[in-house]
């Protein structure tokens, strides 16, 4: 079997928010029904480059698809070498021989599956009629979670802080012409939180930045920047007023943003309501109150990377895109 190389490059080109929400709505479904395998993904920490390797596996039963992703967050990496935060390489696999069919850059890919993650728990929890969206922190996965939110609600009035204004500014040009709506720079977080029908947080912060009492009833919260340990982004205070959806209830207590207020004590497994995949399955409920704060602790799921590298793989094959080699003969 000949395996095809994607490159970065390709990848990007091939990625659509649209069918890659679809892909990851598909598998978070499939893991609420047993139709999917994936242990928690397992870490390993680089103080010494203020970074850490991730490595994530997962099976598709539904589309019979395996795959394993190697990823790496690594704070310093655009300050000092102009690289992204998250490089990561995803590998597919054939599950009926183990032979690889896909080697891929997975850093665009794993934009994309974590803004559609925030997408299906917007769809999910989130308001129906919300227009105004905060956004703390405006790196890398902010572009997709806008992206997302933008595929999914209309006429978004967007209110953006980062620490740096320089973010700011190159998230406002990259973003505006892609959404439908408008974005504006606010001056603080609680600016940007304050009267916002859904947040999202995507900062590397290890303290809370969201106070309780800036956040209104009925918000939706998507919580994307705590994914590795001691990473949090929310006050334990707003977590025990909210109803907490995690994307998956092992790997949240390890690596989410509810680790510390339950190693603390502060909250118990039990107070976390259900998982996203449930959600979406029809198993548990989402929103049952529009006064009710929803929040979503996202830590980044290995069947989202296989189900939104498998889009690539698909059309990559189809329009004739990459490079095939043998690895096994
Ligand atoms: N949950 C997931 O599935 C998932 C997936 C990928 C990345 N992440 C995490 O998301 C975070 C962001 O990743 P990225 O690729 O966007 O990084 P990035 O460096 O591109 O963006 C982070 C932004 O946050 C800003 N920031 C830092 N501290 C802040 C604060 N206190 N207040 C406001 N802004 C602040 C930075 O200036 C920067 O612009 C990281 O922690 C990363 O590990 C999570």
């Amino acid at each position: 079997m000949e395996t095809l190389l994607i490159t970065e490059e390709q990848a990007a080109d091939l990625l659509s928010m649209e069918e890659v929400i679809e892909a990851v709505e598909r598998a978070l479904e499939g893991k609420a029904t047993g139709d999917v395998m994936m242990p928690p993904k397992i870490l390993i920490r680089f103080d010494q480059y203020n970074g850490d390797l991730a490595a994530m596996i997962s099976y598709l039963g539904y589309s019979n698809m395996a795959g394993a992703k190697i990823g790496s967050v690594h704070g310093d990496n655009p300050r000092k070498f102009d690289l992204p935060v998250v490089v990561a390489a995803i590998v597919l696999v054939d599950p009926a021989t183990g032979e690889p069919i896909a080697f891929m850059s997975g850093t665009d890919i794993t934009s994309y599956r974590t803004g559609a993650a925030g997408g299906v728990a917007a769809k999910y929890l989130a308001n129906e009629d919300s227009e105004v969206v905060g956004m703390v922190g405006t790196g890398e996965q902010a572009t997709t979670q806008l992206l997302a939110l933008s595929e999914l609600f209309d006429g978004l009035n967007v209110k953006a802080y980062d620490l740096s204004e320089e973010q700011v500014t190159r998230f406002i040009s990259k973003m505006d012409d892609r959404i439908d709506g408008s974005i504006e720079p606010v001056d603080s977080i609680q600016d940007a939180v304050a009267g916002s029908d859904i947040v999202v947080t995507t900062t590397p912060s290890k303290s809370p930045v969201i106070s309780d009492e800036w956040v209104d009833d009925g918000t939706h919260i998507n919580a994307i920047g705590a994914d590795s340990v001691g990473k949090r982004e929310l006050d334990p205070e707003l977590l025990k007023r909210a109803t907490i959806i995690v994307d998956d209830r092992e790997q949240s207590a390890a690596v989410g943003e509810t680790a510390f207020p339950i190693n603390e004590g502060m909250l118990s497994p039990d107070d976390v309501h259900a998982e996203l995949g449930d959600v979406v399955a029809g198993q548990e409920a989402g929103r049952t109150k529009s006064e009710e704060i929803t929040v979503f602790d996202a830590t980044g799921l290995a069947l989202e990377d296989v189900a939104a590298a498998a889009v690539v793989y698909e059309k990559a094959k189809e329009r004739g895109i990459g490079q095939t080699f043998s690895l096994v003969s």
